[in-house]
């Protein structure tokens, strides 16, 4: 498995792939891998002939310099852990901020037709501009034909497909499901820097979404909404930043339920100062 961290390294290694025609799956990360990581890296593998997994901790989507100061870095131990999926058939990028920004560490401006007005991109400014920039340039250098998001963070997945169809770029983007702790925590490197209490607290997100989920079959989208708040009003330590109910294709909050449309419920929660995000098909 060859480590690379210089975009002409990965240019050289594309170009030795495509001459042979095999086939490349992407899997851009922020590091500090886990069992979720590894899943959508697992994936790729069995779809293509080699997969290069990116590993950069992309500044511009930051909104918060304290969350970027204080993002997990572990390339070490992340390089050991794909080691043990695949020797032979994985390459790594993990680039520095001025191999990837040539020195102007800026976000491109996107329209993805809205999506990236709701949810995430409410309460965290730039985010999905952020976002947009560093996958489209990803894309730019590897030249993928599959890349692997995961379910995770649903919005950005979407976006990511607006991404690709607004831009015509030529590569497929499969979505993976969630992967989760035993106790339901949704999979996340920000987990590793939950304090005990908080570690313990945190699998209540998950369980709150299943009763919602169950709940949402009766009761009208509002009943839900009120009766997750109240659950998070009445917990002495995990605070609700939003829980919406929404259309999986507009990520618009839903008004009236109809059986023709597909939803989903989101929500973001702190944890001390930790932000955490899940979100459960609804129908
Ligand atoms: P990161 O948070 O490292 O996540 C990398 C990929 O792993 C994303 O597609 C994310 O949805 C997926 N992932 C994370 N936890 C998961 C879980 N528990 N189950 C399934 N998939 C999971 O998302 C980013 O990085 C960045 O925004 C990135 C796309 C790399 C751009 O910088």
């Amino acid at each position: 498995m060859k480590v690379f961290s210089q975009k002409v390294q990965i240019y050289d290694a594309v170009d030795v792939l495509k001459e042979k025609l095999l086939t490349l799956g992407l899997v851009p990360t922020m590091g500090a891998l886990h069992e979720g990581h590894l899943e959508l890296v697992r994936t790729a593998l069995a779809n293509n002939d080699c997969v290069m997994v990116s590993i950069f901790v992309n500044p511009t989507q930051f909104d918060n310099n304290d969350d970027l100061k204080k993002y997990p870095r572990t390339l070490n131990d992340d390089v050991v852990l794909l080691r043990t999926v695949s020797e032979d058939r994985l390459l790594v990028y993990a680039p520095t901020v001025d191999d990837v920004y040539e020195g102007h560490t800026v976000s491109e401006k996107f329209d993805f037709d809205g999506l990236e007005f709701e949810m995430e991109g409410r309460f965290r400014n730039g985010h999905f501009d952020g976002v947009g920039t560093i996958v489209k340039r990803l894309f730019e250098i590897v030249k993928p034909d599959n890349a692997y998001f995961g379910e995770k963070d649903f919005q950005q997945l979407q976006i990511i497909k607006k991404l690709v169809e607004k831009y015509r770029i030529p590569v497929n983007i499969i979505g993976c499901k969630i992967h989760r702790e035993v106790n339901g925590l949704a999979m996340s490197s920000r987990n590793t820097r939950l304090k005990p209490k908080y570690k313990k607290a945190a699998p209540f997100i998950y369980k709150t979404l299943t009763t919602a989920k169950k709940q949402f079959g009766t009761k009208s989208a509002n009943k839900v909404i009120k009766w997750v708040e109240k659950q998070f009003a009445e917990h002495d330590i995990l605070k609700l930043e939003y829980f919406i109910i929404a259309d999986v294709d507009t990520l618009k909050i839903v008004k009236r339920k109809s059986h023709k449309k597909t939803y989903r419920a989101f929500i973001a929660v702190y944890a001390d100062d930790i932000r955490l995000i899940d979100n459960i098909a609804l129908n």
